[in-house]
């Protein structure tokens, strides 16, 4: 047995990390000869000036610029913003500030984003499963029957892997259900794509909910690792207790500061409405092709759809992966048998998807499984 092993915590011998689109194709760091339409990233970058003069320094703590940048954005008070690595810190903070390890819970509410899941499990917080409901909506009843068995509650709007948005008066449910016994967070990732529908503008009526943000869906700045917590000032205090002192580098702080200011954002808006009508089309023609069997609404950058049998899903999933087009399987989901999951590439990635899948049923083999579901 080696040392690490020896060593480790025993439940991290057997876990399985979070299986991330780069890790289930890890390509040396090249992502050149591939279409990546796998991880809902924004196909198209953007030209940044990094400027050094200042790099023998540690950072501030939280870049002020950076902090003032999200806080004209968003609207909200910089004093109930936290800038982090991502939403992905923001969801490892959270859990480690309000769940005791090996005593508390979080709830989630499948299909949903995978981190709740794994950043619990890490942290030794166990997962209590409140599947949503089969119009993707939550279930009320399910949480209200959890009520003082969490500590944490994650809601996704708009979902992950789902794309639709949860309705406002169901959030608004779910926050008074667990107004003096948990953490409700609300992942809004996405919500550049429906703006109008943020429920950031309810902190100061819930002093128990958070809002999880990032740059790196409508913002095209995934390599960024950069998000943003959004809370109340006593919850801000307790997750600036967890953080790493110098969360924010300052060539990352730089560039998102340059991203939430003119231009930045009117790009980031012209990239929202491309993506809208790309979205529209690709779910069209999903909706007209004979294998597939439901596309899901979306809210996002990025379309789910089910195929009418296993064998069609994996047929249609191997075939682009061999063409070097990788999208996501997202089957092994609570719900979601057959379902595949497509981010809004560029128009010409999308074409190119489309035509692959057109030629792989040209052959006689394909036009047979086809027909036979
Ligand atoms: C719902 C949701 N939340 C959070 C994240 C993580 O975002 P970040 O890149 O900011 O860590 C993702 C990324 O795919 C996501 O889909």
């Amino acid at each position: 047995m080696s040392i690490a092993n020896k060593l480790a915590r025993k439940e991290l011998i057997d876990m399985v990390p979070y299986q991330s689109a780069r890790r289930l194709f890890a390509s040396g760091g090249a992502t050149q000869g591939k279409v990546w339409l796998n991880a809902n990233e924004a196909s198209g970058t953007g030209s940044y000036q990094v400027n050094s003069d200042s790099i023998n320094r540690y950072p501030d703590f939280q870049p002020q610029k950076l902090i003032n940048a999200y806080s004209q954005y968003s609207e909200i008070a910089p004093e109930n913003l936290l800038a982090t690595r991502g939403a992905d810190e923001g969801i490892e903070l959270i859990i480690r500030t309000f769940c005791q390890a090996y005593q508390d819970s979080i709830i989630i509410c499948p299909p949903t984003y995978g981190m709740y899941a794994i950043s619990a499990e890490n942290h030794g917080a166990d997962i209590i499963k409140v599947p949503l409901t089969s119009t993707m909506s939550l279930d009320l009843t399910g949480l209200k029957a959890q009520v003082g068995q969490a500590k944490v509650v994650f809601l996704c709007s708009p979902g992950n892997p789902t794309g639709n948005l949860l309705a406002q008066q169901d959030i608004k449910a779910a926050l008074e259900l667990f107004a003096e016994t948990a953490i409700v967070v609300v992942d809004e990732a996405y919500i550049e794509f429906s703006p109008a529908q943020t429920v950031a503008n309810w902190l100061e009526h819930y002093p128990h909910l958070v809002i999880l943000r990032t740059l790196s869906k409508a913002f095209a700045l995934a390599g960024l690792r950069c998000g943003f917590t959004l809370a109340n000032t006593d919850v801000i205090t307790m997750l600036s207790k967890v953080i790493a002192p110098y969360p924010i580098s300052t060539p990352v702080a730089d560039i998102a500061s340059e991203a939430l200011a003119n231009p930045g954002l009117e790009h980031m808006r012209t990239r929202v409405n491309e993506t809208d009508t790309l979205r529209t089309q690709l779910a069209t023609w999903l909706n007209a092709q004979q294998w597939c069997s439901e596309v899901f609404n979306s809210d996002a950058n990025f379309v789910l759809f089910r195929c009418k049998s296993t064998e069609l899903k994996d047929f249609i999933f191997n075939g682009l992966v061999e063409q070097g087009i990788l999208i996501r399987d997202q089957s092994k989901q609570q719900n979601l048998a057959n379902c595949l999951r497509i981010s809004i590439g560029s128009e010409s990635e999308l074409s190119l998807l489309q035509q692959t899948i057109i030629n792989s049923f040209t052959t006689t083999t394909a036009q047979t499984l086809a027909q036979e579901n």
